[in-house]
């Protein structure tokens, strides 16, 4: 039988098919399928059979096993280091995603100056630039004297060649969607040509023991451009987030092979590169009025790092028949849910009213610990009375209006304390008391048992 000389691929998760689909089988997603030349299967297990440098691997007793610990290099940037959960671990492929103009390039650029000031030579391999205007925006970073290699090039053979020449400490490639390996006959960007070099990158990564950067493009959606594969081969996923009209920018671990997913980076886009915001609670409540109605500050969790963030609502009689509910950096259908508990459980009438709600600065919470803030801000606008001074608030509210308690409340109540606030309503399965030395003793902590008290302690409704 002859082999078919092309076939159709899913851009989004690989999925082949020697026919055109609508919808593809696999992940589900319209409209996918791409036209690629077939490249024959390589030859056995595939190009992931045994580790790099030891084909024949054999199998060893847990226990005879050594217990390494990962070694960390520092890239220089404390908040990025974060992120990544302590550093760059030598040998791994880290995949960092994001919308266009977002700040990528200008991250890693940073990264790469202090880290060949710091530790060795860096490669920095752009598809997407000339090195004129990589340094032209390095002028403007401040990079000066380091050890940092740039070059143009989209052919990952030619990139290989130039790491086996240089012998960098750190690999930079900008971005996995521009470079094409000649061994593939597909433009770069499609589904196998990501797939071979993501593959050629990591096996030069673990068979030089090289920590090598890509950069991913993110499609319309949101989600990493390329098969999912990618986020497969990769040791560590991160995505950096942002809106445009701000200037604080948020690098979130998605994967970690060397640590802990959901850690958090927090960055301010400045007229010289970005700076790492090592307090951003001060930047979130920075625009605050104190005193307003229909504003709360909640304490949330992001990965092991409590933030302070300030929610607001605004509760006004609707004109159109159906009110409107429109939320910003919180998830629509828990609002809904939760204005179903206070028209429920709290006696509120909500029903001709539309309800917005904004977490300001353009950050996006994603914690059950955020519904009291929720709540006390949308009654807040809704009875025109502020939050009482100095009240900051966590907890989950359950369908019942009950309030339950969540983790970590002594490292919230203590960030609330550090922020000047003076009290913190908290779940009453939270409320131990803080011991006086403990750094959140000058917050009063009061528990709450049910949405109807919160309400009472928050905004001191009737
Ligand atoms: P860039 O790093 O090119 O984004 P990406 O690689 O993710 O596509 O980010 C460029 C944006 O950042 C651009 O809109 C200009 C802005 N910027 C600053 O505000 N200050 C700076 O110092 C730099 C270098 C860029
Ligand atoms: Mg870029």
């Amino acid at each position: 039988m002859r082999a078919p000389r092309s076939v159709f691929a899913c851009t989004s998760c690989g999925a082949q098919s020697p026919k055109w689909l609508g919808r593809c089988p696999d992940c589900g997603a319209w409209n996918s399928f791409e036209e690629e030349v077939a490249t024959p299967a390589p030859p056995v297990a595939g190009p992931m059979r045994g580790s790099p440098g030891r084909p024949g691997a054999q199998a060893r007793l847990y226990a005879d096993v050594d217990m390494v610990q990962a070694e960390r290099i520092s890239t220089g940037i404390g908040e990025f280091d974060r992120v990544l959960g302590g550093g760059l671990v030598p040998g791994s492929l880290v995949l960092l995603g994001g919308e266009p103009g977002i700040g990528k390039s200008t991250l890693l650029l940073q990264a790469a100056a202090r880290f060949a000031q710091q530790t060795g030579p860096v490669l920095y391999c752009s598809g997407e630039e000339s090195e004129h205007q990589i340094k032209g925006r390095g002028e403007r970073l401040g990079v000066g004297q380091a050890p940092l290699y740039l070059l143009a090039e989209t052919c990952s053979e030619r990139i290989l060649e130039e790491v086996q020449r240089l012998r960098p400490a750190l690999l930079i490639v900008d971005s996995i969607q521009t470079v094409y390996s000649t061994t593939l006959q597909s433009a770069p960007g499609t589904v196998g040509q990501i797939r071979e070099t993501a593959t050629q990158l990591l096996f030069a990564a673990k068979s030089g023991n090289l920590p090598t950067v890509l950069v991913g493009h993110v499609t319309k959606d949101g989600a990493l451009a390329g098969p999912k594969v990618l986020e497969h081969v990769v040791d560590t996923v991160l995505y950096f987030e942002g809106e445009r009209h701000h200037t604080h920018r948020v690098i979130r671990a998605v994967k970690n092979r060397f640590g802990a997913v959901s850690e958090l980076g927090v960055f301010e886009m400045t007229g010289s590169g970005l700076q790492p915001v090592p307090n951003p609670s001060a930047l979130f409540l920075a625009e605050r009025q104190p005193g307003a109605p229909g504003s709360a500050v909640l304490c949330c969790m992001e990965g092991s790092r409590p933030i302070l963030v300030e929610v607001q609502a605004l509760v006004s009689s609707s004109v159109y028949g159906s009110a409107r509910r429109t939320t910003n950096g919180i998830d629509p259908q828990r609002l809904a849910l939760l204005l179903a508990v206070l028209e429920k459980r709290a006696g509120l009438n909500l029903a001709g009213e539309d309800v917005f709600v904004n977490v300001a600065g353009g950050f996006t919470v994603d914690e059950r610990a955020a519904d009291l803030g929720i709540v006390a801000a949308v009654v807040s606008s809704l009875r025109n009375k502020p939050v009482r001074d100095g009240t900051a608030m966590f907890g989950e509210v359950g369908l019942a209006g009950e309030v339950r308690a969540t983790g970590q409340s002594l490292l919230r109540v203590r960030e609330a304390a550090q922020m000047g606030f003076t009290r913190c309503i908290v779940p009453m399965g939270n409320a131990r008391p803080a011991a006086p030395e403990e750094p959140g003793g000058g917050c009063t902590v009061v528990g709450v048992r049910a949405v109807a008290d919160a309400l009472d302690e928050v905004i001191g409704w009737d």
